[in-house]
């Protein structure tokens, strides 16, 4: 039987900023599958990371898909200027989509995939409408905003109930987690039915990122 794979998503949070081109090189060498990106605004979330002139910049030597987590209070402003950047995943979070059915539209119709973002305390049971709308829903295991935070064990929980969601209902819809992902919380995550793991400072932290990669790719279910 064919075993699922881990989709490992490092996020560049963490990456040392004085040398970024490093940095996003070591992620295209390693067996990273995405490059997760953390926009804040500082109004959603108490933080501020990185806005269009920094993506722009890095943009060229950006070899693996984009996965971009936008932390902003009003997303789907943006939509174009992702776009332009050929992201290949835009994340919107749920509490600041009041019309979430019309931005799901709005972002494929831009040529993205389009992922649904969930806080820690929003139910995963919110979704059943747009589940079969979405390509992805991404459940934090932080609260939004800083790397390196400790992971909320409520979201094993969660994951096994969107897993079950999902699947009764025959659909590809991906679940991806962010926040606190090493390889033990990782373990646990994609056993619970996780498809993709966001890891920040596990990754830039470890004495071999390469290697942190690796062992999050390692992780599979049956
Ligand atoms: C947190 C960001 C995360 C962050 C994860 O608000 O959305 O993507 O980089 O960092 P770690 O893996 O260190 O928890
Ligand atoms: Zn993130």
């Amino acid at each position: 039987m064919s075993k699922k794979q881990a989709i490992v998503s490092p996020s560049l949070l963490s990456a040392n900023f004085l040398r970024l081109e490093e940095d996003v090189r070591l992620i295209n060498q390693s067996e990273a599958d995405w490059l997760h990106i953390d926009v804040m605004d500082g109004v959603f979330v108490p933080n501020i990371s990185f806005g269009f002139p920094i993506l722009e910049a890095i943009r060229p030597i950006i070899e693996k898909p984009l996965d971009v987590h936008l932390m902003i209070v009003e997303p789907m402003k943006f939509v174009r200027e992702l776009a332009a950047l050929k992201v290949d995943t835009m994340n919107v979070h749920y509490e600041v989509s009041p019309h979430l059915h019309r931005s799901i539209g709005a972002i494929k119709d831009a040529g993205m995939k389009a992922a649904v973002t969930l806080n820690p305390h929003v139910p995963v049971e919110l979704l059943v409408d747009v589940l079969a709308d979405l390509d992805m829903v991404l459940l934090m295991s932080v609260n939004p905003g800083f790397g390196g935070q400790k992971f909320i064990p409520q979201t094993i929980d969660k994951v096994q109930r969107l897993r079950r969601m999902i699947d009764e209902r025959g659909l590809s819809t991906l679940i991806e987690v962010d926040g606190g992902v090493n390889v033990s919380t990782g373990a646990a995550l994609v056993e619970a039915g996780a498809d993709v793991l966001v890891a920040g400072s596990y990754v830039f932290s470890h004495e071999d990122p390469k290697a942190a990669i690796r062992s999050l790719k390692a992780l599979s279910r049956p």
